[in-house]
C-alpha cells in the first residue's frame, strides 16, 4: 500500500514543479522583456549629459549606425529618421562627410506638416502651404512662424544619439522655443 501513496505522488509531485517552471517561464519572460527597453529609456547615453537621448531609428526602425550611415549617405545629405517622442527628425552630412552635431524635428512649425527636404533647391520647402527653411532649418519664408527645432546627435558606442536640445539656438543665439 505505502509504495502505490508514494508511485502516485511522486509523478505528481514532478508535474507539479513543471507547471510551476512553465508558470514561472509564462510571467517572467514578457516581465524581462518590457522591463529591458523600459530601463534602457531612462538611462542617459553615456555622452548625453543631460539624459533623456535615445538612439536614432532608420525607415526600418533598425539602430542608426554612424559609420554605416556615412556610407550610404553622402555629404549634404538630409534623411529622417525617428527622433525623440518618435519626432521624424533630419540626421545632417556636412560636407566634410561627418555628421553634424545638430538634427532637425522635420516637423513644420506651421501646422505641423513633415517638411521634406528638396536637395535641388537646398531647402527645406513644406508642401502644406509653402513655408521654407533654409539648410540649417531656419525659416526663411513663411507662413511658418518659426525655425525647425534643433536636437543635439551624438555617437554613442557606434549608434546615433538624439540628446533633446536646451541650450540657445546657434542659428539664432536665441533660446529655444521647442524646450
Ligand atoms: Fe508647413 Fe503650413 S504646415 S506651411
Amino acid at each position: 500500500q505505502a509504495t502505490s501513496i508514494s508511485a502516485d505522488r511522486v509523478p505528481d509531485m514532478g508535474k507539479r514543479q513543471l507547471m510551476n517552471l512553465l508558470l514561472l517561464g509564462a510571467v517572467s519572460l514578457p516581465t524581462v522583456g518590457m522591463l529591458v527597453p523600459y530601463a534602457a529609456f531612462f538611462v542617459p547615453p553615456g555622452s548625453g549629459g543631460g539624459g533623456g537621448g535615445i538612439v536614432a531609428k532608420d525607415a526600418l526602425g533598425n539602430d542608426v549606425i554612424a559609420d554605416a550611415w556615412l556610407k550610404t549617405h553622402g555629404p549634404g545629405d538630409r534623411t529622417l529618421t525617428q527622433g525623440l517622442k518618435g519626432d521624424p527628425t533630419y540626421l545632417v552630412v556636412e560636407n566634410d562627410k561627418t555628421l553634424a552635431t545638430y538634427g532637425l524635428n522635420a516637423v513644420c512649425t506651421h501646422l505641423g506638416c513633415v517638411v521634406p527636404w528638396n536637395a535641388a533647391e537646398n531647402k527645406f520647402i513644406c508642401p502644406c502651404h509653402g513655408s521654407q527653411y533654409n539648410n540649417q532649418g531656419t525659416v526663411v519664408r513663411g507662413p511658418a512662424p518659426l525655425s525647425l527645432a534643433l536636437v543635439h546627435v551624438d555617437i554613442d558606442d557606434g549608434k546615433v544619439v538624439f540628446v533633446p536640445w536646451v541650450e540657445p539656438d546657434f542659428r539664432t543665439g536665441e533660446n529655444p522655443w521647442w524646450a
